[in-house]
């Protein structure tokens, strides 16, 4: 075994990826903005395609690359050992949406505010105020003084003076406690950002679908108020799953825009309660009712695995193309990781 030529089309450049080393750590070590998030075969962030050579995949979640996407020649590249010369390109690469290379930068919590019983505002503030480069849609990987680092979805549009993020209490989760029991405004943060690829794709043209789970709304609100600010025009359906009314936030935020932007819609869906205001029953279930023809679409998605999942079912289902689906899996590094599927 010998290092393998691995041409990485986005930027034209080949890199020598040596014996052991995958895709992506081969294309950070040589200083690539190589869209990732986990680097462990769990969230999707770095979907590639396969254009031509061989490669061996180890172990990965389903919802970061199913079946029908490795038929399809995707691949993960932080799961990817090039077993012969071989040309990648990560989703996305060839839709004109600009990607910005990760980066350390250390910022100031300035403002907490409670959403729901368990979710809280976190703003922070860092020396490039409103010159921080992301994509709407992107997170970063947030670590406080003492407790470990974890991706959470910037709410915020690029462009904005803070960084705003949705924090949810975790049963056990140690970060997350911390966030809610004991984080104040001066309190010290350090990002690695801005990182993930299910980002508003700005040069599409065609109706877009957005599916959030809880702190899901995170980034779902950073693309709406993104496309919106930038003048999109097609219709935006925005559906925002919750178990009751006390999960419930930003509702009047939304329905303030949608009054403004005549193209949004808002439909807020309570999985466990019941109610005469909202709708009831799993968000997915909504969709399937509420959309027959899904082609020419984008969706992005953001919420918990099983939440994920459905919404790919469904829309695929319903015409969506694979690549137009954009989705945003929020692990809880607490708990046990999703069962993975053999590479
Ligand atoms: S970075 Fe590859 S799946 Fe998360």
């Amino acid at each position: 075994m010998t290092a393998k030529l691995v041409d990485i089309r986005p930027v034209g450049t080949s890199l020598e990826v040596q014996v052991g080393q995958t895709i992506l750590d081969a294309a950070l070590a040589a200083g690539i903005a190589y869209p990732h998030g986990c680097k462990s075969g769990r969230c999707g962030a770095c979907k590639s395609r396969l254009i031509g050579g061989e490669v061996e995949l180890f172990q990965h979640s389903p919802f970061a690359l199913t079946d029908e996407e490795k038929a399809d020649g995707l691949i993960l590249a932080c799961r990817a050992l090039p077993l012969t010369a071989t040309a990648v390109a990560w989703l996305g690469s060839d839709d004109g949406d600009a990607v910005h290379p990760p980066r350390r930068l250390v910022g100031i919590v300035t403002n907490l505010d409670d959403l729901t019983h368990d979710i809280k505002l976190v703003r922070i503030a860092t020396q490039d105020g409103p010159h921080l480069r992301f994509a709407a849609g992107q997170f970063a990987q947030v670590s406080f003084d003492g407790v470990p680092a974890r991706s959470y979805s910037m709410a915020n549009r690029p462009g904005d003076a803070g960084l705003e993020f949705h924090i949810r209490r975790v049963p056990g989760g140690v970060t997350s406690q911390h966030v809610h029991n004991r984080l104040k405004p001066g309190d010290k943060a350090t990002l690695e950002f801005p990182l993930g690829s299910s980002y508003l794709r700005q040069h599409h043209s065609g109706s877009i679908l957005c599916v959030a789970g809880g702190s899901g709304l995170a980034p779902i609100k950073a693309i709406v108020e993104t496309a919106l600010a930038h003048g999109i025009t097609h219709p935006i359906h925005v559906y925002f799953g919750v178990r009751g009314e006390r999960d419930l936030y930003l509702v009047e935020h939304f329905h303030a825009l949608a009054k403004r932007h005549r193209n949004l819609s808002f439909t807020p869906v309570l999985s466990d309660a019941q109610s005469t205001q909202y709708r009831t029953g799993f968000v997915t279930r909504a969709v399937e009712k509420d959309l027959s023809d899904l082609g020419g679409w984008k969706a992005y998605v953001a919420g918990p695995p099983s939440m994920v999942d459905a919404a790919m079912e469904i829309t695929f289902a319903r015409g969506l193309r694979q690549d137009d689906m954009h989705a945003d899996v929020f692990f809880t590094p607490e708990v046990q990781p999703v069962p993975v599927t053999d590479g």
